[in-house]
């Protein structure tokens, strides 16, 4: 049944045939381990990749009530068609190709549901990306998601400019003794360049900034309306190193590789593959066995590299990419000169291994020392987040600055912020008891770099904040000191302040004109 002939405008329904499933539709859908029903809605229909016949579709479904993470293609077979079905209240069919693809605007296919998008077209752009292999290394059609707006939806791409002006923060801030890679000049690892097969490289002054990051936005998987297609995953499985991950969220990876089973990535330079026999070819070209960047901080196997988002486009926009696939409250960002990433790594005789990043801003007008925080999932809970959030606060120390990680966090984003702070909040105050020192908000903050108002919140969480003789007094309960000692028992890797080799970088008022 094609969308002009679904039941709307009626709403609920018992029992429906598959071809009146429409985006929009909300039924009963088989989650999980053992498989039950849960109410679901369908994002998005696509034709099957793997099936011979051409009308099967699988269903993009979102859970209601659960999150995000769980949303995922599903076969026919797991939509209950007997049970209660909601059909959307739509006038006019809204047109999402594939869910990753551009919204046309233009309607429906002919005689296909809303939604869904014909075999024909994806064939032909996968045998595009086969045959030409263009657009697998590096940034083609990539872009960055450094951050929310904040203080940066002001700023817009700049134009290119000149070289010579980054010299002087190289020169200045190249840690002495343990650097185990210096900065290259601008680009590039492996001979990628930022724009795609067109073959402008960057920097060649054929494009502006302004332009090359019009080209970013448009070119690819990328939409003019990301609302629609953000909602649906475009991809699956991803594999870097070792590990074979499954991915959470939409990121904007150039079309052609959506219906891949697997998108394999260089785990160093982070380019990727359609297939591990291209991943292969790259390696052999592909001398990195680290990031790109200055070594910072070394303490046994762990590493922090500094990466300059203008000196190395082509990474962080990749690194970007690959968050966005775990992170989904930020807003697309295809700029990266603003922001610094600090990229940790676990060596082992292969090389230093990314497990995590945070990126920051150069300046940041809201004193967020965190723009974007994660932890590749295969090496979640490990207490990494915790390293790369206290590691954000020792930078915060040295510039003897308080920070705060960029808002709104994600549900993960909190959880650890929380644990952080109060975590070390607690430690703080039970030390300054013992030593019989009285101790402010303001004493907290100044030793810990976090701001004020969020060690006001932990306090608050905490329930430690009493009202007594006409004032607030910071008073911690049994269970919140008993709870502090068994965690501080736990082993934790910790950050050695004496192993970081860091100046804070100051940016010039050129350098940092990006808008
Ligand atoms: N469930 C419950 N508590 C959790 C969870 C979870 N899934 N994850 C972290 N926590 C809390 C726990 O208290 C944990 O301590 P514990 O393991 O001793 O109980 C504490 O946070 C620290 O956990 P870590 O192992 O140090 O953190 P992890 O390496 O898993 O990284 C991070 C945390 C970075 C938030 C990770 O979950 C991630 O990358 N998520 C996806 C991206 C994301 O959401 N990033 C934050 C966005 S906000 C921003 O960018 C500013
Ligand atoms: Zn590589």
């Amino acid at each position: 049944m094609s969308a002009a002939s679904s039941p709307f405008p009626s709403t609920i329904v018992v029992g429906g045939t598959i071809g009146s499933i429409v985006v929009g539709c909300k039924l009963q859908v088989l989650h999980g381990q053992p498989p039950e029903y849960r109410k679901a809605e369908i994002l998005s229909i696509r034709p099957s990749p793997s099936a011979d016949d051409a009308t099967r579709c699988e269903y993009y479904v979102h859970y209601s009530d659960y999150n995000k993470r769980l949303d995922e293609w599903v076969a026919p077979e797991r939509l209950n068609l007997l049970g209660e079905i909601e059909y959307p209240k739509i006038k006019k069919p809204k047109t999402v190709l594939a869910g990753i693809g551009k919204e046309t605007g233009k309607g429906s296919e002919p005689g296909t549901p809303s939604g869904r998008m014909s075999k024909n077209n994806r064939k032909s752009n996968l045998s595009k990306a086969a045959t030409t292999g263009k657009g697998t290394e590096a940034a083609s059609s990539s872009l960055a998601v450094p951050g929310t707006p904040g203080a940066n939806n002001k700023r817009k791409a700049s134009v290119m400019e000149e070289e010579g002006e980054a010299s002087q923060e190289k020169a200045e801030d190249t840690p002495s003794t343990q650097t185990l890679a210096d900065e290259d000049e601008d680009e590039d690892m492996n001979g990628s360049v930022a724009l795609d097969a067109a073959g402008d490289e960057e920097g060649g002054g054929i494009f502006s900034k302004e332009q090359e990051i019009e080209k970013l936005r448009t070119s690819g998987s990328m939409t003019q309306n990301p609302h629609e297609v953000a909602r649906v995953k475009n991809l699956n499985m991803i594999q870097i190193g070792k590990h074979e991950v499954e991915t959470w969220y939409f990121s904007p990876y150039p079309v052609e590789y959506a219906y891949l089973p697997v998108l394999y990535i260089c785990e160093f330079c982070l380019s990727y593959f359609p297939a591990v026999k291209q991943l292969g070819r790259h390696r052999h070209k592909c001398t990195l066995q680290h990031p790109p960047g200055n070594e910072i901080y070394r303490k046994d196997d762990i590493s922090f590299f500094e990466i300059d988002g203008r000196k190395q486009k082509v990474y962080c926009r990749n690194l970007c990419l690959l968050s966005k696939l775990f992170l989904d409250h930020k807003t697309l960002y295809y700029d990266v000169d603003p922001f610094l990433f600090y990229v940790m790594t676990m060596r082992d005789d292969d090389g230093a291994h990314l497990i995590g990043y945070f990126s920051k801003e150069k300046e940041s007008s809201e004193q967020y020392n965190v723009a974007c925080i994660l932890t590749l999932p295969q090496y979640q809970r490990l207490g990494f987040g915790r390293l790369l959030i206290a590691f954000s606060y020792e930078l915060s120390k040295v510039e003897k600055r308080l920070g705060s990680p960029e808002k709104p966090l994600s549900d993960l984003g909190l959880l650890s912020y929380r644990a952080f702070w109060s975590e070390s909040i607690v430690t703080l105050l039970v030390e300054q008891q013992k030593a019989g020192i009285e101790t402010s908000i303001d004493d907290i903050a100044q030793k810990t770099a976090f701001q004020q108002i969020d060690v006001l919140h932990t306090l608050q969480n905490l329930n430690a904040l009493k009202y007594y003789h006409g004032q607030y007094v910071i008073v911690l309960s049994d269970t919140v000191i008993k709870n502090a000692e068994r965690s501080a028992k736990k082993k934790k890797r910790e950050v050695d302040p004496k192993a970081l080799v860091w100046k804070p970088i100051h940016f010039t008022a050129t350098q940092l004109r990006f808008l």
